[in-house]
Order: structure tokens, then C-alpha cells, then sequence
């Protein structure tokens, strides 16, 4: 008789063709060394993109308050907006791991609120983990979700909900402030963390960080030595107006393609070119 086959942990990548990527995946990449990207989405067209692409990782991002819904900060941004988002994120994909932010206000008052935000966004929408911001001061809720089962990614740098107190969008974490990042890292991954996004904190701190930790750390403006990186979809893809923080990589310009389209056929629709006779049916 054949001696039964042990099942072999699949990759990151291997497993995603088979099964939902999940949070001991991206532990599994850490101990051996692979970077994987994160990406936010907030719909299920785009989501399905980048799902077929092979991004283990989506994140509905509270960045959706800039992106979707035109306010100038997160704050704003509620439970239930991000909900529906989040559930047309989870129906577009089929093997990603989707993140859930959770807006400002809604676990910051306590472990009650917190698990209360977080099982919406896994039974109502279909998340598979949350992401929630801050160090020490979120501990207890981030230590009871982890024990009520929700997976948690911590935030830590340059955390947007809390804009209002950091007085700007600007690099964190330098000088003595660097050890005290190192702390929240540290008590986050101790209480259970998933993952730790880094954001705009000095490259050097962010390596220290990295290699401190057992968990992954996910860099946006965090320098080339994080486990993962980040990035809003729109500003990857040149969809976002101004000028960018230095960390964003333009690598398409999708401002440019999808004006030319909408100039191009609005001048169709005014010439008559647009629908020909290809277009109609008989
Ligand atoms: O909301 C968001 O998109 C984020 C990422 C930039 C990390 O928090």
C-alpha cells in the first residue's frame, strides 16, 4: 500500500490558484523570504483585475473617502460606506485575501465597538481580515479580535485617521520617535497582529523594523527592505490629479488613455460617426 502523500504547504502564489490566500500564507512568505504586493480596490471590475493578476493581497482601503467619494482625508468616511465596497471587492475576486479598513471612530472607543465593526465587515461583506490604525493605545481591541478569530493588520507611520493630530501628512517615526514605532510594532505583532503596514517612515527604520519582527511588515513610502508593499490603485496607474508623494510609481497613465476615449468618441457622437453601422442591429 502507497504511504499517504503529506500535504505540502503550497506558496503564496502556488496556493492562490487553488484556495483564498490567508494570513498564515503570508506568514509562511516571511520565514522564507518572498515579497508579495497589496493593492487596494473598491470595485469588483477592478477587483476581478487585479484578482486575475495574481495580487494575493486586496485591501479596501478608507483611502475610498478620496478615491470614491471625493473627501479631502479619511475622516469622513463611514461603516457603511465601505461596506457595499467592500462586498463588491470580495464578490469580484476569488482568491485574494481582502482587507477591510476600518473607518475613523468605529473601534477606537473600545473592545465592544471594535468587534462589533469588525464582524460586520466578515459577515456582512465578506472580508477576510481588518486593518485598523495605531499601536499601544489599540491593543485591547486589537488582541480581542485576534482572539474572537478576525485576522488583524496593523498601521503604524504615518496613519491618515489620525491627520488631525500628526498635524500634516508627513514622514514619521524619525529621530526618538523611531523607538517608539518600534515599540507599537513589537506589542502588535506580541498581541497577535497579522501584518503591520508601514507608512512614510524612514527607510532604515522600516528595515529595522522588518527584521525585528516575526510578522510581516507592508511598506507604502517605507523604503525597499519591507516584507510587502502597498499602493493605491489610482495612483499606481496615474488615475490620481497633482503632483504624488515621491513613493508613488506612475506605471501606467490611465488619466491620459481615458481622456483620449471619452474626447475621441464625444467627438463621434457629435460628428454622427458614432454608432456606424457596425454598431446598430438589424
Ligand atoms: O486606505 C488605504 O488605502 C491605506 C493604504 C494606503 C495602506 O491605508
Amino acid at each position: 500500500m502507497n504511504e499517504p502523500v503529506e500535504p505540502t504547504v503550497p506558496t503564496l502564489y502556488g496556493s492562490s490558484r487553488q484556495r483564498r490566500v490567508t494570513v498564515r500564507d503570508l506568514q509562511l512568505a516571511k520565514e522564507r523570504g518572498e515579497r508579495w504586493p497589496m493593492i487596494t480596490a473598491y470595485d469588483a471590475v477592478t477587483a476581478r483585475i487585479f484578482d486575475q493578476a495574481d495580487i494575493p493581497v486586496i485591501l479596501v482601503g478608507d483611502s475610498a473617502a478620496m478615491v470614491v467619494y471625493g473627501y479631502d482625508s479619511t475622516i469622513p468616511i463611514t461603516v457603511d460606506d465601505l461596506l457595499p465596497l467592500t462586498r463588491a471587492v470580495a464578490r469580484g475576486t476569488q482568491h485574494a485575501l481582502i482587507v477591510a479598513d476600518l473607518p475613523f471612530g468605529s473601534y477606537q472607543s473600545g473592545v465592544a465597538q471594535a468587534l462589533d465593526t469588525a464582524s460586520r465587515f466578515l459577515k456582512q461583506a465578506g472580508a477576510h481580515a481588518v486593518k485598523v490604525e495605531g499601536g499601544q493605545r489599540i491593543l485591547p481591541q486589537v488582541e480581542a479580535l485576534v482572539a474572537a478569530g478576525i485576522p488583524v493588520i496593523g498601521h503604524l507611520g504615518l496613519t491618515p485617521q489620525s491627520v488631525n493630530v500628526l498635524g500634516g501628512y508627513r514622514v514619521q517615526g524619525r529621530g526618538e520617535a523611531g523607538e517608539q514605532l518600534m515599540q507599537d510594532a513589537k506589542a502588535l505583532a506580541q498581541v497577535g497582529a497579522s501584518a503591520i503596514v508601514l507608512e512614510c517612515v524612514p527607510a532604515a527604520l522600516a528595515a529595522k523594523v522588518t527584521a525585528s519582527l516575526p510578522i510581516p511588515t507592508i511598506g507604502i513610502g517605507a523604503g525597499g527592505d519591507t516584507d510587502a508593499q502597498v499602493l493605491v490603485w489610482q495612483d499606481l496607474c496615474g488615475l490620481t490629479e497633482g503632483p504624488a508623494p515621491k513613493f508613488v510609481p506612475r506605471y501606467a497613465d490611465m488619466r491620459a488613455v481615458i481622456t483620449d476615449a471619452v474626447t475621441n468618441w464625444s467627438a463621434d457622437v457629435r460628428d454622427g460617426t458614432y454608432p456606424g453601422p457596425e454598431h446598430a442591429y438589424n
